[in-house]
C-alpha cells in the first residue's frame, strides 16, 4: 500500500504564483508516490473569516482554483474539511491529550498575543478559542487519514510538530494508534519574492495573482521593483526581484543565458519584465479559463468534494473505529 500525503488550504482569497511554486505544485506531484489527501480547510477559516457570503465564495473559489490548476482527482481525494464530521469528535479527543500549555506556545496564538502586549491591551483582548485550538483541529485533519507525510510551508512546521506530540502521547498511553507525522517542508515558498521583494504574501500586497486577467498580471510584473541600473551596466541576477520569479518558470538553458547577460551588461529590466508576463500569461491562460467556467458551476464543485469526502471518509472511519476501541469510549 502506498504511504499517505495529506495537505490543507485555508481558503484565503486568490491564489498567487508563490502559492503555486510553492505550495500547489509540490502537494500535486505528490500523487506519484504517495495516495495523496487534499482538503478545503473551511473550519479553520472560520476562526478569522465572519461574513457567510465571503466564506461560501473563498471555498468555492479555492476548489475552481485546484481543479483549474490541474488537481486531478482520480488521483488525489480531494473533499472539503466540513464534509467530514469525524474530525470534530477526533478533536476533542485529542484536545483531551494536548497540554494547555503546549498551545500556549503555539506561534499562531503567541504572535497574537504579543501584538496585543505591543498595542497595551489585555493578553488575550479579541482573541477566540478558535485560534487557541487551531493546532488541534489541524492535528485532527492529520491524524484521522494516518497520514505520514504533511507537505506543508516552513511557517506550518510547528502544526504538524505539534500533531506528531500529540499523537505519541496517545500511542504510549494506549498502544499504536495513530501514525506519526512528518513534514514535508517546501523550500520555495520562502523565496520566491514578491513584487517588492518581500517574501510574496497577501498579508504584504505584492502578490502576482494566477487568475487576474492578462491586463492586472501584466501591470503586477512591470510593478517589480528593481534598482535603477540602465541597460549596459552588469547587474547582480540574485538580487533582483525579476530574476528571482523569472527562474522558477523559465526553461533552465534560459534561466542561464539571463544569467550571464546580468553579470556581462546589455539587459533592460522592461525586457525581462517583459519575457517574464508572457511566460506567466502563457502558462496559466489556459487554468484562468478553466477557473472562469468552473468557479460559477457550484453544483457541479460541490458534487466533486463530496464525493472526495466521501472517500476520505472510508479511511477516516477505520481510524476512529480504533481508536474508541482504544480509547474504552464504544
Ligand atoms: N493551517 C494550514 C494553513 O494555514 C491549513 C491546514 C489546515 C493544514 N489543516 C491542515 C495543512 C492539515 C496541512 C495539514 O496553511
Amino acid at each position: 500500500m502506498k504511504k499517505i500525503a495529506l495537505s490543507g488550504i485555508k481558503p484565503a482569497g486568490e491564489l498567487h504564483i508563490g502559492n503555486y511554486q510553492g505550495m500547489i505544485k509540490p502537494a500535486l506531484d505528490l500523487a506519484a508516490e504517495y495516495q495523496a489527501l487534499y482538503f478545503i480547510a473551511d473550519y479553520h477559516a472560520l476562526t478569522t473569516v465572519r461574513d457567510r457570503k465571503a466564506l461560501n465564495q473563498l471555498v468555492y473559489d479555492v476548489a475552481a482554483s485546484l481543479l483549474a490548476l490541474g488537481l486531478d482527482t482520480e488521483k488525489i481525494i480531494f473533499f472539503r474539511q466540513a464534509d467530514v464530521p469525524e474530525i470534530f469528535e477526533l478533536t476533542w479527543i485529542l484536545s483531551c491529550f494536548t497540554s494547555k500549555g503546549l498551545l500556549n506556545r503555539a506561534h499562531a496564538y503567541k504572535a497574537a498575543v504579543d501584538a496585543n502586549r505591543d498595542a497595551g491591551k489585555r493578553p488575550d483582548a479579541d482573541i477566540n478559542a478558535g485560534l487557541y485550538n487551531y493546532p488541534v483541529l489541524m492535528a485532527a485533519d492529520i491524524l484521522l487519514y494516518g497520514s505520514h507525510f504533511v507537505p506543508v510551508g516552513q511557517d506550518q512546521r510547528q502544526h504538524v510538530e505539534i500533531a506528531r506530540d500529540i499523537a505519541d502521547t496517545l500511542n504510549h498511553n494506549y498502544g499504536r494508534i495513530f501514525v506519526l507525522p512528518e513534514p514535508l517542508i517546501q523550500d520555495a515558498v520562502m523565496t520566491i519574492p514578491g513584487i517588492d521583494g518581500r517574501k510574496m504574501s497577501k498579508n504584504y500586497s505584492n502578490t502576482i495573482p494566477i487568475f487576474a486577467d492578462s491586463q492586472a498580471m501584466r501591470k503586477r510584473v512591470m510593478r517589480i521593483l528593481t534598482d535603477s541600473k540602465r541597460p549596459e551596466e552588469s547587474k547582480n541576477p540574485d538580487a533582483c526581484n525579476v530574476f528571482g520569479i523569472y527562474r522558477y518558470f523559465a526553461a533552465p538553458d534560459a534561466v542561464e543565458a539571463k544569467r550571464n547577460l546580468y553579470l556581462q551588461g546589455g539587459l533592460a529590466y522592461s525586457e525581462i519584465k517583459h519575457e517574464l508576463y508572457e511566460l506567466l500569461d502563457k502558462k496559466y491562460a489556459g487554468s484562468r479559463e478553466v477557473y472562469l467556467t468552473l468557479v460559477e458551476d457550484q453544483p457541479r464543485l460541490d458534487a466533486i468534494l463530496s464525493r472526495g469526502a466521501e472517500k476520505a471518509r472510508v479511511i477516516g472511519m477505520r481510524v476512529m473505529e480504533k481508536l474508541r476501541r482504544k480509547i474504552g469510549i464504544k
